[in-house]
């Protein structure tokens, strides 16, 4: 019996009901009761709004958005703990292999991600799910936030694991200015929307939502991110930190997902509330995301590793920026930007053949190459 004073305790009592059973007639008549006081037409589903919407929020089919529920179902299917990979030899590259220069780089990339996950968890959970009227939205949404938080296990457990000093490493983003300034600019998006008179019915509110959604989706999540593993994946080529490698290739199924799940969302929002976006806001945009990258890869890699630069960073970062803009129905930022690292989407792929856990599932649906 599951104890739900504490749960994780074996209870040895049976639970004893308080209140007395009613038939189920009784039941069907308390409803009948109640269906007289409201009104109990059920949701049409053509007046349900991603935002905005005055549909019944706790109705969740007939679904207006079935391809959020998709993303829900196949998130589901990527399932893993960190405790499950194996960091062993890990723990020997770092103490023994990695030169000081990768170290900087492998430590580095986990003080920004592990900041930036909390952000990314932060956003979704409490600044944009409460906005969404379709069930259906949030749905997939409060599966994103529990990635996020699982995310940040990883890194903890990889910081754990090597016996980093914790305070100094997830402290780092607020005392090296190429880290806090990325973080910084998330914050303003997260904190322009998070306040609880915001009114979605007002253009300008509505735009400046859409903006700091696009931001997450398409920025954070969808280019910083990418670019944020792409050091790791680098190391594990060459056979270096492997298992922290294949924790990463986990986490980018799930932010595939989210990127592609935020850039949807907010081509439906622009396009349902006919929102017209100033071009020279987002261009702004991708023009002070590449400035903060450009810093993060010159703190990151002012001393290349093996196969891996600042200057493949970058390149990699505007490539990526194109795509994502071109995903949002806008035109690319950096023309010309050419993909440096032909070798990263393969490397950040999980190949099919490797199954670490006899036990369980780990197949993921969509089976072959990632698409970014
Ligand atoms: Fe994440
Ligand atoms: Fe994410």
């Amino acid at each position: 019996m599951l104890n739900w004073d504490d749960p994780l305790a074996i209870s040895n009592t049976l639970a004893v009901a308080k209140t007395p059973p009613i038939s189920a007639i009784q039941a069907q008549e308390k409803v009948n009761k109640q269906a007289q006081l409201i009104d109990v037409k059920p949701v049409n589903v053509d007046d349900k709004r991603v935002v905005n919407g005055l549909t019944d929020i706790n109705q969740l089919a007939p679904f207006k958005y079935p391809w959020a529920w998709e993303f829900f179902l196949n998130a589901n299917k990527n399932h893993w703990t960190p405790l499950d990979i194996n960091m062993s030899k890990d723990l020997h590259d770092y103490q023994h292999r990695l030169t000081l220069e990768e170290k900087h780089v492998y430590e580095n990339v986990l003080a920004y991600l592990t900041t930036s996950d909390i952000l990314a968890m932060r956003n979704v959970g409490l600044a944009v799910m409460e906005k969404m009227t379709a069930p259906e939205l949030q749905i997939y949404q409060a599966r994103q936030v529990y990635e996020e938080a699982l995310h940040t296990w990883t890194y903890q457990h990889c910081i754990e694991t090597l016996g980093l000093d914790q305070s100094e490493i997830y402290n780092r983003y607020r005392v090296v200015p190429a880290i806090n300034q990325k973080i910084q600019l998330a914050n303003q998006k997260i904190n322009s929307i998070l306040r609880a008179d915001i009114d979605l019915n007002d253009k300008d509110e509505l735009e400046n939502f859409v903006m700091s959604y696009l931001f997450f989706a398409g920025v954070f999540e969808g280019c910083w991110f990418y670019n944020g593993f792409s050091p790791i994946f680098a190391l594990q080529r060459r056979g270096l930190m492997t298992g922290t490698a294949e924790q990463l290739q986990y986490i980018m199924r799930d932010e595939v997902l989210h990127c592609a799940f935020g850039i949807r969302v907010v081509n439906q929002i622009i396009l349902e509330n006919q929102v017209k976006l100033d071009p020279k806001a987002i261009n702004d945009m991708w023009m002070e995301a590449e400035a903060a990258e450009t810093e993060y890869a010159q703190y990151l890699l002012r001393d290349p590793i093996l196969g891996y630069s600042a200057e493949h960073h970058i390149a990699q970062f505007r490539y990526i920026a194109n795509r994502r803009a071109k995903q949002l129905k806008q035109t690319e930022p950096f023309p010309g930007a050419k993909n440096c690292l032909n070798w990263l989407d393969e490397q950040a792929n999980m190949r099919k053949e490797k199954n670490f856990f006899e036990t369980r599932v780990t197949e993921y649906q969509s089976g072959g190459g990632l698409k970014w």
